[in-house]
């Protein structure tokens, strides 16, 4: 029997696809390697115990019997409901002891909360030896996504499960892995935090009013995540580029942009990227750009000008693995 396990999972960039993503069009996601690493340990006692300090939250403790949502950061709800849907699954009577720890800011936008979702629910299934296919993985990350916030198309799930760069139909209805080299991305962080649940609820607000506007980007971003996936196999970084700008030319549409995400695009164009757009729900996190590896210092430059802060990523790293296991 084991008595401590410890894993790790990646954060996610969205490259090609959000907001059409959950009304049912492909996406591609690519991992990066800031990794959330979640121990658990068995502690004999019928408690909850939890340390997550990165995440805000120093020493946080319930009895199993109380587990149930409560105010406090997202990451560590996610943790406690999964933890509660598993024990109604595959009952204990003794509790654990969870650890989290982050190697990125929960601010970036990289996905903390499904990183540390996947890492935890890793680590449980396997301190209590239980064998699961990456696909029931996903299922007991994504209930306890949609328990605690209610909307998501879990391409961050799957992104920190199978590792990569990703094709993904929600919600892992297709998850096929891209043959992808190392991609030649620059990430530039606004310094704004955004709030996907919100950004998610004014696309579908804006959907009830102008349907018909909404479907027709919807339809041209499904269009570009198509050709994304073969050009960015291909390696032809020139048309990935386009097709960024093709990309953030629709999500515009959507009003999802900002001036902030607005102004570290036109920054890395202007220092010759060849496509940039913002990544995620918008509103605020980061922005990625393509770059040639000999403009990359310009382009990094040119966007801390305008006051944004360029990233240092390595994409499509592995996907969760066990660290330790004793
Ligand atoms: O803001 P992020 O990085 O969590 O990305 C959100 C992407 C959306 O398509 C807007 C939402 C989703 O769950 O797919």
């Amino acid at each position: 029997m084991k008595k401590r396990v410890s894993a790790s999972a990646p954060g996610k960039l969205m490259l090609f696809g959000e907001h059409a993503v959950i009304y049912g069009d492909p996406c591609i996601v690519t991992t990066v390697d800031q990794r959330i690493r979640a121990e658990v340990e068995r502690n004999g006692e019928d408690v909850f115990h939890l340390e997550a300090p990165d995440l805000g939250l120093e020493v946080y403790k319930k009895s199993i019997e109380d587990l149930g949502s409560e105010e406090m950061p997202k990451e560590v709800r996610f943790i406690e409901r999964l933890y509660k849907n598993f024990l109604d699954k595959y009952p204990q009577d003794k509790g654990i002891i969870v650890e989290t720890k982050s190697e990125f800011s929960s601010s970036f936008g990289f996905g903390s909360s499904s990183a540390v979702t996947v890492g935890f629910a890793k680590a449980l299934v396997e301190l209590y030896g239980l064998e699961f296919s990456k696909g029931e993985l996903f299922d007991l990350c994504y209930g306890a996504v949609l328990d605690v916030q209610g909307v998501g198309s879990g391409f961050d799930l799957a992104a920190a499960i199978w590792g990569g760069t990703l094709y993904y139909v929600s919600p892992a209805k297709v998850v096929e892995k891209l043959e992808v080299g190392k991609l030649p991305l620059v990430v530039g962080y606004t310094g704004v935090k955004a709030d996907t649940p919100t950004l998610v609820r004014m696309v579908r607000r804006l959907k009830e009013e102008r349907q018909e506007m909404v479907e027709g980007v919807f339809g041209g971003i499904a269009e570009v995540v198509e050709e994304a996936g073969e050009v960015i196999e291909k390696g032809d970084w020139e048309r990935a580029g386009g097709l960024m700008d093709k990309n953030q030319e629709l999500l515009r549409k959507l009003q999802v942009s900002s001036v902030e995400l607005e102004d570290l695009i036109e920054a890395s164009e202007k220092a010759g990227a060849l496509g940039a757009k913002l990544s995620g729900a918008g509103g605020g996190d980061c922005m990625i750009a393509v770059v040639e590896e000999k403009k990359r210092g310009e382009v990094e430059k040119e966007m801390d000008k305008v006051g944004g802060r360029a990233l240092e990523v390595e994409a499509g790293v592995e996907g969760v693995r066990v660290e330790e296991a004793k």
